[in-house]
């Protein structure tokens, strides 16, 4: 396989967490599928831009970024910036890193159309982009054929879109339950280890799982986002995060967490979507619920989800403590999938 040339748009946690898990992957990757690669483009939002087609030194990048200085100085030449970023970088493929903008999907699904437009393999952790433009860039990504894959954009590295892409054909899912945000699901967690709701929301944000504006997370937003790119995806329903019944866990105190906890009970954000003849009903809200739901064990960083299909029983993925590493590794395998193809 020839050598590949990768740019990243976007180099903060799951960015970085990429970059080194490209560095850490190298030689396994060469050894068992023959594939090598160089980064050469780099891009970011106030950390400037890095663009060399030799290549780029990875690690001084990283270096760079975590000590808050400007990608510029690795640059062979001034390079413009956004869409025609992309369109000048001429890699083989784009991981799209940019922060999830629930209204629109934007920038991400410009730079993904521009990737896709140029020849690039798009592949993206940006939820946003899948919920508003799924149809959209997997019907170009066909004309050119290239992939636009997601993997990471609903339980990070965890094989949602591609197990039901590979793994499950013919079977239709009829309805799915579970907890997909990280973020509430850590903050309830130490709330009942007796953290206050502020408390728990800096642990997330130093652990680098909070959104990039963490109320997203919070009033649940970013939960129905990833119920719709579900529903979009797996149920093939477009459905708009706005018509998911959302409600988050702005409103739990820490009385409530105590009161649930002498019950035996726990609160957790619930997610769940069902088909209902053309429509899918779907929601995200706090709940109360029982030690002998499969959910009351799911703590901290963990997420999971049962899906209900014609074919199956309840099927149920459940990712331990995941991080940005692991959102690394779902943007990881998506490369994986796209060239090996
Ligand atoms: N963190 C997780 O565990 C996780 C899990 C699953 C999915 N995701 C998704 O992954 C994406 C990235 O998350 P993150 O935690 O890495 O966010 P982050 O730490 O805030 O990093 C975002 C990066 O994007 C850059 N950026 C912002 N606007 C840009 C633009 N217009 N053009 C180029 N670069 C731009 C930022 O530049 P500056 O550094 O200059 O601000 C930063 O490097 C989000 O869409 C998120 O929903 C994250």
């Amino acid at each position: 396989m020839p050598s590949l040339n990768l740019a990243l748009m976007g180099f903060g946690n799951v960015g970085r967490g990429l970059g080194r898990l490209l560095i850490e992957k190298r030689a396994e990757l060469q050894r068992r599928y023959d594939l090598s690669w160089r980064v050469t483009a780099i891009a970011t939002s106030s950390h400037g831009r890095a663009f060399n087609p030799d290549g780029i030194d990875l690690e001084r990048a990283l270096e760079l970024a975590e000590a808050g200085e400007a990608l510029d100085v690795l640059s062979s030449r001034p390079t413009p910036e956004g869409v025609a970023f992309i369109r000048e970088c001429k890699a083989d493929l784009l991981f799209e890193t940019t922060p999830v903008n629930y209204e629109t999907g934007q920038p991400a699904i410009d730079h993904l159309e521009a990737a896709l437009r140029g020849g690039m393999h798009a592949i993206t952790a940006n939820k946003g982009a899948v919920v508003h433009a799924y149809r959209r860039l997997t019907d170009l990504a066909h004309e050119k054929n290239r992939r636009f894959y997601f993997e990471s954009a609903v339980m990070d590295g965890a094989p949602i879109f591609s197990l039901w892409r590979e793994a499950l054909p013919g079977c239709e899912l009829r309805s799915f339950r579970g907890i997909l945000n990280s973020t509430t699901n850590m903050i309830l967690t130490l709330m009942e280890d007796g953290k206050s709701f502020d408390d728990a929301l800096d642990h997330c944000r130093s652990i680098g799982i909070a959104e990039t504006d963490p109320s997203g997370d919070i009033l649940g937003w970013d939960a129905a986002v990833k119920i719709a790119a579900l529903v979009t995806v797996l149920m093939d329903t477009s459905l708009a995060p706005d018509e998911v019944d959302r409600r988050g866990i702005e409103g739990i105190t820490s009385e409530m967490i105590e009161d649930a906890r002498r019950q035996g009970k726990r609160w957790r954000l619930i997610c769940s979507a069902t088909r209902e003849g053309d429509r899918v009903q779907a929601s995200v809200g706090p709940q109360l619920i029982e030690p002998r739901d499969t959910l009351f064990n799911v703590t901290g960083t963990s997420s999971s989800v049962t899906f209900l299909s014609d074919a199956l029983g309840p099927l149920t993925i459940t990712e331990e403590s995941p991080g940005p590493r692991t959102t690394a590794y779902g943007l990881l395998a998506d490369l994986l999938n796209a060239v090996r193809r």
